[in-house]
């Protein structure tokens, strides 16, 4: 166990070591069973989070939020639109005057080629700590929250195939952040990492070598499938949310197009069906109902998705007591 992570920015799990991921997977259980029989654990009192968002959130927000509140501190809500970012404040004010009133800074900027740029132009500022809520290549706090309900779920994740899989969604190109950083972490805990997706729904190559180093350093195995139904076939958990074509067209209209193509591929009963019998269904929420999963599925005896998102709360708050 890691006992001095004081300082430390959280921009990808890749750059953080095993250890120390271990660390915030210890500390979340403690302050879920804390929270959970009610105990006081004010770790943060006094100090103040900076939540600056350039893309619309739930959980993202409502769960921070919740947490600097359980942890003592408060968080502050800053919205892209109601601040001066459009006016000149580049990253550079962002990074040198937030950290200068705030303990820590946590941004989410998705914009496809922006976001991660943009994080780390803020934390090469910033004094404090610098909390990646979501950018355009990765989304640790949601890679975080799911390691930890599938340990809770299924136990130790090394041999354990898991299916991350594309889904077809109608309504917009979410970012690749997902996928990706559930590909770099779970292979460094020794799962088999099955990554579903159709030709034109590639991620970024660096990551995926990445990912396929870790399997091989860890010990388990990282292989690509291009059938949906195939990539199901008896895996512990499926994971399967829509992603962009990002990598093949940033065209709207022809990314729509693409996406069409794939409609079918839809987490539904008979797909879970070739899944292992106790196979955990997650998503990173919000899915498009009965279209990347059907009702049944999702509301169904394999859905951990509200286990998932709760996960959230203790993973952020885990990472903002150690390093804040
Ligand atoms: N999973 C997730 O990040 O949810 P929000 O977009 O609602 O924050």
């Amino acid at each position: 166990m890691q006992s001095y992570l004081r300082g430390r920015d959280m921009i990808t799990t890749q750059e953080w070591t095993r250890d120390e991921i271990d660390t915030i997977l210890d500390v979340a259980l403690d302050l879920k069973r804390k929270r959970a029989v009610g105990e006081p654990h004010a770790y943060l009192r006094d100090k103040v989070l900076a939540m600056l968002f350039f893309f619309s959130s739930t959980r993202t927000r409502a769960s921070f939020e919740a947490g600097m509140a359980q942890l003592g501190g408060h968080a502050q809500f800053m919205d892209s639109t109601t601040t001066q970012i459009g006016h000149g404040d580049t990253w550079k004010e962002i990074g040198e005057i937030l950290g200068r009133y705030n303990d820590g800074i946590a941004i989410r900027q998705v914009d496809w080629g922006i976001g991660n740029d943009y994080i780390r132009a803020v934390a090469a500022a910033s004094r404090v700590p610098v909390l990646n809520m979501q950018c355009d290549h990765y989304h640790p706090f949601q890679a975080l929250a799911d390691l930890l309900t599938i340990v809770e779920h299924k136990g130790d994740p090394k041999g354990l195939t898991v299916n991350v899989s594309y889904a077809y969604a109608a309504s917009y190109q979410k970012p690749l952040s997902v996928p990706q950083s559930l590909i770099l972490l779970l292979t460094r805990y020794g799962a088999n990492v099955r990554l579903t997706r159709p030709p034109e729904f590639k991620l970024i190559p660096e990551i995926v070598d990445r990912a396929a180093e870790n399997a091989r350093a860890h010990h388990g195995s990282f292989e690509i499938v291009e059938d949906f139904d195939e990539g199901m076939r008896g895996a512990d958990v499926v994971y399967a949310k829509s992603w962009g074509c990002m990598l093949t067209t940033t065209d709207h209209d022809e990314s729509a197009k693409i996406s069409e193509q794939y409609e079918d591929w839809i987490t539904d009963e008979r797909r879970i069906a070739l899944a292992d019998e106790d196979t955990i269904y997650m998503h990173p929420l919000p899915a498009d109902r009965n279209v990347e999963v059907t009702d049944g599925v999702i509301d169904g005896p394999h859905s951990r998705v509200f286990d998932e998102a709760e996960n959230r709360l203790h993973v952020q708050k885990a990472v903002m007591a150690l390093t804040m």
